[in-house]
């Protein structure tokens, strides 16, 4: 099944194989994206659907060096030569839109002022990648944020909203919101990361309404169709936890199900940081979202098969197997093997690790 096509809205994908968003922070001055993204992206665009590393949204939503911004004009330019270079391939691409919260540092920040969050909870040991005095990278413990007044939550939706709209200019078939892995909205969802008493937090319908607020902006914007959401209900990365993840997280499907947004793309696990969801929990999904579910995490060809076989999911994403096998859809209908990831060129550098891993044949 994974090679049949699916239709995604009025999007036709030409398999089931999606390329998830895996930051490799590599833009360009500016956050801009390069020519040499361009590249990456294209080699890759035999997927299904590409979904494009985290970008922010803003200069305040970003939370490691070197990773690619939509808010200004250079960098809508720099996105046109990716979607540019994917189309010319047949190929489909969303962009990633991203707000990392307090999962930043005051170095990456506006004036050096504090990331910010819901409320002002630190997460310890949970590090940003930043450049260093001498110009090199180095991992540090992200800087205490402060919580966000009413009035600065309604202007990060409007970041968002003029982000989707910067997407759709720069040639975009679509945008994902990342509501996973402990970023700005997965930090209003969970109860642990949310200790708001206004009407942003506490009860659920209050942390879910930020979530709200964000999706219909954004599909009022751009039109759900062209909308989906990453969620990451079990991991624990970044310090995000909930007390109850299958009630928060299936009351957020639901509520995505009525704005009518094209997908929800559920990590499953990332590295070794979550239990396994169990078959009930992914019953649910299906139950309470009509659209389309896409899953990742740890899926290869038979785990992949055997999901969309079930009935459990309509798309697999492939993180770590997309980045290191350009033409992963031609390996697996082959059997071939498949190239070692090489982990050390995951974050920063040049096209090593990047652009330079070998295709079965020329591309
Ligand atoms: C290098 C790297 C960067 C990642 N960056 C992002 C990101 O920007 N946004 C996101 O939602 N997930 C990100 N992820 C998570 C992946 O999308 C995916 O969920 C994860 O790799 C698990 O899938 P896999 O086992 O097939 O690799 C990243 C993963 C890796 C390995």
């Amino acid at each position: 099944m994974l090679f049949t096509e699916y239709n995604l809205k009025n999007l036709r994908l030409k398999n089931r194989m999606v390329m998830p968003p895996l930051t490799r922070a590599r833009a360009g001055e500016g956050d801009v994206a390069t020519e040499q993204m361009a590249k990456y992206y294209a080699q890759r665009a035999h997927a299904g659907l590409i979904i494009t590393e985290g970008t922010q949204v803003s200069k305040q939503g970003q939370g490691y060096a070197n990773t690619p911004g939509i808010y200004t004009e250079e960098q809508v330019k720099g996105w046109k030569k990716v979607t540019e270079a994917v189309h010319r391939k047949g190929g489909i691409i969303f962009a990633q839109l991203w707000h990392v919260g307090r999962v930043s540092h005051i170095s990456l920040q506006e004036n050096g002022e504090s990331p910010v969050a819901p409320s002002a909870i630190s997460a310890p040991g949970v590090k940003v990648f930043i450049k260093g005095e001498n110009g090199v990278g180095e991992m540090v413990q992200h800087s205490h944020p402060r919580e966000l007044t009413i009035d600065e939550i309604k202007s990060t939706i409007n970041d968002f909203r003029k982000a989707a709209r910067n997407a759709i200019d720069a040639g975009f078939d679509g945008i994902e919101l990342h509501g996973a892995n402990g970023y700005l909205i997965e930090q209003f969802l969970d109860s642990q990361t949310n200790r708001r008493s206004d009407q942003y937090g506490g009860s659920l319908e209050n942390r879910l309404r930020f979530l709200s607020e964000l999706v219909t902006t954004v599909a009022e914007e751009i039109g759900a169709d062209k909308v989906g959401l990453r969620q990451a209900p079990l991991t624990t990365l970044m310090g995000a936890r909930d007390d109850n993840p299958e009630e928060t997280y299936i009351a957020a499907a639901k509520l995505v199900n009525k704005i009518g947004i094209a997908y929800i793309h559920i990590a499953e696990a990332d590295w070794e940081d979550a239990p396994v969801m169990s078959d009930e929990f992914k019953r649910m999904y299906r139950e309470a979202f009509s659209g389309t579910l896409i899953y990742a995490g740890k899926y290869n060809k038979d785990r992949a098969e055997e999901a969309l076989e079930k009935g459990v999911a309509d798309l697999i994403a492939f993180g770590r197997l997309f980045l290191a096998n350009p033409d992963l859809p031609l390996r697996f209908q082959l059997g071939s093997s498949l190239n070692k990831v090489r982990q050390e060129y995951f974050f920063g550098g040049d096209e090593k690790g990047y652009t330079d891993y070998p295709f079965l044949e020329d591309d």
